[in-house]
């Protein structure tokens, strides 16, 4: 139908005859003369309609923007100081012989180039959407990624194998996605989480090296970089050590950013063990664009008597820590409000702060709600550890450790933003080093850092039951720009380990029989030590898209709320496709 790409025509066309196919992003009229600038995948081109040919003209004076047409023309040089320097064809015009519409369209439901539409309404008309030039470079570089990533993997013997949707919960600690199934009535298959389990039994069954580009489905709550179906680029080894695997996935992922980017990262990446992450930002996967840290307080707060800060200091699960801005003496007093505000948002019950106006002036120099409640030898040693300067602000955190990181960590992240803090670059890290549990004090309970089958870093099962609250796993996380863009460990490849990682968890043997026996008995048949990672396929792209939510580089996203406003979905389903399954509703939909 076409000769040539809109977006594409340049001067090697000059004078001769292309046709063209595309929509139409504006049409002007102009004294007598048409301009329609037709649009394709490749870009924009100036079409010119003279009244001469009266039938065509009549034509392109019916046109509206994103028709659908079919033009034929000469290429010809623009005007004189009519160019445009921004366009690949800014050069040249098609001066247009037949012109077809191939489809009308209603007026679209909203302008394409208008930048502030809801997100709503594009996603309700994604199609129309996808056709802004944003999109259509998103979906290129997509693309790009993943043609980069697989490329790699093929050469470097990975096998592409798949593996099933419909099958059995596979914890990765969110919901499941639940499908009935018709044939058994009232079970159910679980939409997989994660193909955590089918990977290692890959392994188990001598496939050595494998890797798939596939969807992963995780009813959680949902924020910018989470969806309810999202893409794992998903990886497993046989025979490695956590070296092996980061070693290739850095190598992986620092050539696909030199392919698709241009972009070379550094070699190595930075590692940093989990404590060590959480003490100087107060979050396992740090921005370390940000040049803010952390200083340790605790120890410095436990005689004082301010209760707001010894009181956490005496707790062994508590935590004291400031945090210095340089500069930010400059922050009013409701700046300030507002940043406790936001603190709050993460648990915080306050945020003490201190002026630095001139450490000449000793306490004088000094503004601070606090100061009448410390001593000053520990304000002294404040300043001293902070290292505080004239015309700095130190943030102050007391509370839990976990409430001090989750809110300063927050915290910091927001100051860097709200400065200009941030240094323009690309920071990749891993983390290495992470607990093997997590106790939740609520639950009275255990929970897996990574998930259940992850290999601890101690070798024999007994030394994991005598002290699994310090015991660390051989887990790695892979943080970009202060995104986690991935994570993966060395898996237990021995029954008895798998078996004491599900007790400490608080799985009973009957329960592990009945979710994971599978996995178990294949443990006895012959699994070599194995290990692997899953990268947020999305989030990676996102980052590198410079975007502001997974959702912009997914073709057909959901909403918050985890719906589809395309195609309406989630939908009810009739009475006979219920009964078919053996499905009776607790409630009607709609009813009260
Ligand atoms: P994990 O649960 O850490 O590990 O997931 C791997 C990576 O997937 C991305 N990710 C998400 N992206 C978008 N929306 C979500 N809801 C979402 N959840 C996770 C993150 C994350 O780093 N089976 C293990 C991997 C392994 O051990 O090999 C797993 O799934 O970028
Ligand atoms: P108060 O004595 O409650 O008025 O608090 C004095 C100052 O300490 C105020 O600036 C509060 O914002 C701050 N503050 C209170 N609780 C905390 C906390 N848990 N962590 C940090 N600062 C706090």
């Amino acid at each position: 139908m076409r000769t040539h790409f809109c977006g594409l025509v340049t001067e090697a066309e000059l004078d001769s005859e292309v046709t063209l196919c595309g929509w139409v992003n504006r049409r002007r009229d102009h004294g007598g003369v048409i301009f329609v600038d037709l649009r394709d995948h490749e870009g924009l081109v100036q079409v010119v309609f003279d009244p001469d040919r009266a039938e065509m003209f009549a034509r392109a004076e019916q046109v509206r923007s994103e028709y659908v047409l079919r033009v034929t023309g000469r290429v010809r040089r623009r005007p004189e100081g009519t160019t445009n320097p921004e366009l690949r064809t800014g050069a040249v015009e098609i001066l247009g012989t037949e012109l077809e519409v191939l489809n009308a369209a209603r007026t679209p439901p909203f302008p394409l180039d208008d930048d502030d539409v809801g997100e709503e309404t594009r996603l309700r008309y994604r199609y129309v959407d996808l056709r802004r030039p944003v999109m259509q470079e998103r979906m290129r570089l997509r693309a790009a990624v993943t043609r980069s990533l697989r490329r790699f993997l093929d050469e470097a013997g990975f096998l592409d194998i798949e593996t099933p949707m419909l099958t059995k919960a596979t914890p990765e600690g969110a919901r499941d996605y639940l499908v009935p199934s018709r044939t058994h009535p009232g079970s159910f298959f679980a939409l997989p989480q994660s193909p955590q389990l089918f990977k290692q039994l890959l392994m188990i069954g001598g496939m050595d090296r494998y890797y798939q580009i596939t969807r992963c489905f995780r009813d959680e709550d949902l924020r910018a970089d989470r969806q309810p179906e999202f893409t794992q680029l998903d990886i497993e080894m046989a025979f490695v050590e956590e070296q092996d695997v980061m070693a290739l996935n850095e190598r992986l992922i620092r050539s696909m950013f030199r392919d698709v980017l241009g972009v070379d990262l550094p070699d190595p990446f930075p590692r940093m063990g989990y404590a060590e992450a959480m003490t100087r930002f107060g979050s396992d996967k740090p921005d370390l664009r940000i040049p803010l840290e952390f200083t340790e307080l605790t120890d410095v707060m436990r005689e004082v008597d301010f209760k707001v800060f010894s009181g956490p200091a005496n707790d062994p699960e508590g935590r004291v820590a400031a945090l210095r801005l340089p500069g930010g003496g400059t922050l009013s007093r409701k700046e300030i409000d507002d940043y406790t505000k936001f603190v709050g948002r993460y648990g915080a019950r306050g945020l003490a702060y201190i002026k630095v106006n001139s450490l000449a002036e000793g306490p004088d120099g000094l503004q601070s709600p606090i100061l009448k409640f410390l001593p000053e030898a520990v304000v002294q040693a404040i300043l001293e550890r902070t290292e505080a300067a004239d015309g700095d602000l130190i943030f102050f955190g007391a509370d839990k450790a976990t409430v001090v990181n989750e809110s300063l960590g927050a915290l910091r992240v927001r100051l860097g933003q709200d400065r200009g803090l941030v240094v323009e670059g690309w920071q990749p890290l891993w983390v290495v080093d992470f607990p093997m549990f997590e106790w939740d004090p609520k639950e009275n309970r255990f929970y897996a850092l990574h998930h259940p089958f992850t290999a601890p870093a101690v070798g024999d099962p007994e030394a994991l039951r005598a002290d699994p609250r310090s015991a660390l796993s051989r887990a790695y996380d892979m943080v970009v720009n202060g995104t986690e863009v991935g994570g993966g460990s060395i898996r237990i490849h021995s029954p008895e380990m798998q078996r004491a990682a599900f007790d400490l968890l608080g799985i009973s043997e009957a329960e592990a029989a009945k979710k994971f026996g599978f996995l178990l008995e294949a443990l006895t048949l012959g699994a070599p030590p194995h290990g692997g990672i899953a990268f947020g396929l999305d989030r990676l792209v996102m980052l590198m898209a410079g975007a502001g939510s997974i959702r912009d580089v997914m073709a057909f996203p959901k909403t918050q709320s985890a719906a589809c406003p395309l195609t309406d979905a989630p939908a009810s389903v009739n009475d006979a496709q219920l009964r078919e399954l053996g499905i009776r509703l607790r409630a009607q939909p709609g009813a009260t």
